[in-house]
């Protein structure tokens, strides 16, 4: 199974990427977005504050009176011209030796530069003769705000290995079921194609053997020819029990009706009534209940109890007895049991737990040559879960076997729902 488990290597690592892309693009559009909203509002309050700051400095420019100008914060530093010439200054630890470059722009600008490592905001305004430059110093708002960047980004880091650990895991739980059905596919391939292999073998050496006599005549080969098709009703059988077990494991559409069993039980007599009377078995129907109105599936319903009836000719001999049974369950109120027993065989108690799975066949039924697939019972299984019914097995090696059937019964009240 080299080849499944490279689909699912490969189809786990694709899931991972593409959950690891989408999340990956999450946080980048997340990180991305705070980063520059920060920056943003950080600026924001510098350049508000700058403003303030030069409302502050222009409503001491009129004060004729030689005065030191006042600042809001201490730390800023202002430059004031008149006419291009230096009029007043704040001394700094910055500019004192040379001025900042000044920007003679006629509408007001907030700009970023750098010098000598720190970094600034400045205001540059002309207000008629004067031209105002406030300066601020921002290296602790530059580095608050790379703090949060590096902090986001090892949040992002660290946060997409965990997605990573965690997607890993549920990626792995999500393909379980599927691995599971891809399993059980294979192996029911597997099964089957062993089950199939037995007849085609035995009637390809029967062919070859007729071959290989040319001479006879079709009288002298007989029994080869009649062994072959045998082989080859097997294998029709087989085919077509297949198709219908994998019909039944799908999607299946219920025809859900009420309908009286007695109708179904007589049917079943008229099909079965002959072949009884040509194997010398025994065969009745006993209806211990009043009422035997049940809503199901009623086609189904009949396949069902027609494998194990089946199964009860194929698994007696001749002068054993078939009893078909409806009566009222002794555990379960409301509830019909219909029970197939019959006097045959038996199956063994270690068997028992088998026999609805799927080509299961008894040893002793295997080596009696007794026609089977093995099928027909995983197949009743499959359908008593579709249409919502509890079957079940009860059975004495060499004695007897009974296979039944348990159903809700349907109100009496109802049956003038009956379709007809
Ligand atoms: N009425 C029965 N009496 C004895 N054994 C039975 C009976 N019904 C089923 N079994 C056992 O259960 C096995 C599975 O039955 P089934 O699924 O119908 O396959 P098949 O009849 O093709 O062998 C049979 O091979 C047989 O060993
Ligand atoms: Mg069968």
């Amino acid at each position: 199974m080299k080849i499944n488990k490279d689909v699912f290597v490969k189809t786990k690592k694709k899931l991972l990427k593409m959950n690891m892309i989408v999340v990956m693009c999450f946080l980048g559009i997340l990180l991305t977005f705070t980063m520059f909203y920060f920056s943003y509002i950080t600026y924001n309050n510098i350049d508000r504050e700058l403003g303030r700051e030069f409302k502050y400095i222009l409503s001491q420019l009129g004060n004729e009176r030689y005065e030191p100008i006042k600042l809001l914060d201490p730390k800023d530093m202002v430059y004031i011209y008149e006419n291009d010439r230096i009029k007043y200054y704040t001394e700094n630890d910055y500019f004192d030796k040379l001025l900042p470059e000044k920007n003679f722009e006629d509408k007001q600008v907030f700009t970023k530069f750098i010098e000598k490592g720190h970094v600034f905001r400045e205001l540059n305004i002309n207000v008629s003769d004067y031209h105002i430059q406030i300066i601020r110093n921002i290296d602790s708002e530059i580095f608050s705000v790379s703090k949060l960047i590096s902090i986001l980004l090892f949040i992002g880091i660290v946060s997409l290995i965990f997605i990573y650990i965690i997607s890993l895991y549920l990626t792995k739980k999500a393909l379980i079921p599927i691995e599971t059905a891809w399993k059980n596919q294979a192996k029911f391939i597997q099964d089957a194609s062993h089950e199939l292999r037995t007849p085609i073998t035995i009637v390809s050496s029967k062919l070859e053997l007729l071959l290989k006599s040319p001479e006879n005549t079709i009288e002298d080969e007989a029994e080869t020819i009649a062994i072959a098709m045998k082989e080859t009703r097997r294998l029709k059988k087989m085919v077509n029990d297949l198709l219908s077990l994998t019909k039944e494991d799908g999607i299946v559409q219920l025809n859900k009706e009420i309908f009286n069993l007695k109708d179904i039980l007589d049917e079943i007599q008229e099909d079965y009534f002959d072949i009884a009377e040509y194997q010398e078995k025994e065969f009745s129907c006993k209806i211990l209940s009043k009422n035997t109105y049940i809503y199901n599936d009623k086609s189904k319903f009949k396949q069902i109890l027609r494998i194990f009836i089946d199964n009860a000719f194929k698994y007696t001999n001749s002068g054993d007895s078939i009893n078909i049974k409806i009566e009222d369950d002794k555990n379960l109120e409301n509830t019909l049991k219909i029970s197939v027993n019959d006097t045959g065989i038996g199956i063994l108690s270690e068997d028992i737990p088998n026999i609805f799975d799927r080509f299961f066949r008894s040893d002793n039924v295997r080596s009696k040559d007794i026609d089977g697939s093995g099928i027909g019972l995983s197949i009743a299984d499959i359908m008593s879960k579709n249409i919502g019914v509890d079957i079940g097995v009860e059975s004495e090696y060499k004695k007897g076997s009974s296979f039944f059937i348990k159903v809700k019964k349907e109100d009496l009240k109802n049956k003038n729902k009956i379709k007809k």
